[in-house]
């Protein structure tokens, strides 16, 4: 029998926005007025590229906020496929990005989780009001305690302090706190900043990047995330 009670805090889960929660493939038809049958790989590239000026510039500390990262990124991507937009359908297309839609398995998985206990963060490169404005779109800015933003610190993930600024945020230490996410980066560096990992890998094809530690675990859909979480913790308890 055991005679120790469990008192370590109900897990700190932080959810991972773009890619994660809100699908940005959700641009494709929108872009097919001004991109024909290149919307799917300019979309593609707009996304990589925003990414990668978010690393560049958390590495050169030249920290603009994630919009001009994005607005940046659409811009080589269209130059990239010779695809010219007029000033009002850049804004469109940009309002578009602040409005793109949850996964569909988003809102059960987040209501599971919820009810099992895990308390539940937005944490983005986004800024608090562009995730706000996201979530509320989406229906889903209720199940949230907190969004917490890279903003605050003005850098990107995956520097580790971005990932510290969140334990702190939260008051969690980082072996009760989760990062949930299908972006590899940002699974791995959350996992190096000393949280644990949640890799969502929403296709098979999805591949986790072959580095020296992956996550800690792996789903398929945020329906499990509830469920792994808990088997973790029991396992955890019985094996401290
Ligand atoms: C975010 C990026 C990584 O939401 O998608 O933080």
């Amino acid at each position: 029998m055991h005679k120790c009670q469990n008192t370590r805090p109900d897990p700190i889960i932080a959810f991972d926005v773009y890619g994660t929660l809100i699908d940005t493939t959700g641009m494709v038809e929108l872009l097919r007025k001004h991109a024909g049958n290149l919307a799917e790989p300019l979309s593609t590239l707009w996304r990589q590229k925003q990414l990668e000026y978010s690393f560049r510039r958390g590495l050169m500390r030249a920290y603009r906020d994630f919009r001009v990262c994005t607005s940046s990124a659409l811009d080589y991507a269209c130059l990239t496929f010779s695809v010219s937009l007029s000033e009002d359908e850049r804004n469109m297309l940009l309002e578009a990005y602040r409005k793109l839609p949850a996964f569909g398995d988003v809102s059960a998985g987040l209501k599971q989780a919820q009810e099992a206990g895990l308390r539940l963060f937005a944490f983005s490169n986004g800024t608090a009001s562009d995730v706000g404005q996201l979530l509320d779109n989406a229906g889903i800015s209720g199940f949230f305690l907190d969004i917490i933003s890279v903003d605050e610190l003005h850098s990107f993930k995956p520097d580790p302090s971005v990932y510290h600024h969140f334990l702190s945020r939260a008051n969690a230490k980082g072996k009760d706190a989760w990062m949930v996410s299908a972006n590899p980066f940002d699974v791995i560096g959350a996992a190096a900043a000393g949280m644990q990992s949640l890799w969502v890998q929403r296709s098979r094809e999805l591949i986790m990047d072959p580095w020296e530690s992956g996550p800690n675990l792996t789903i398929s859909s945020l329906a499990e995330v509830a469920h792994v979480i808990a088997g973790w913790r029991n396992n955890q308890q019985q094996n401290p």
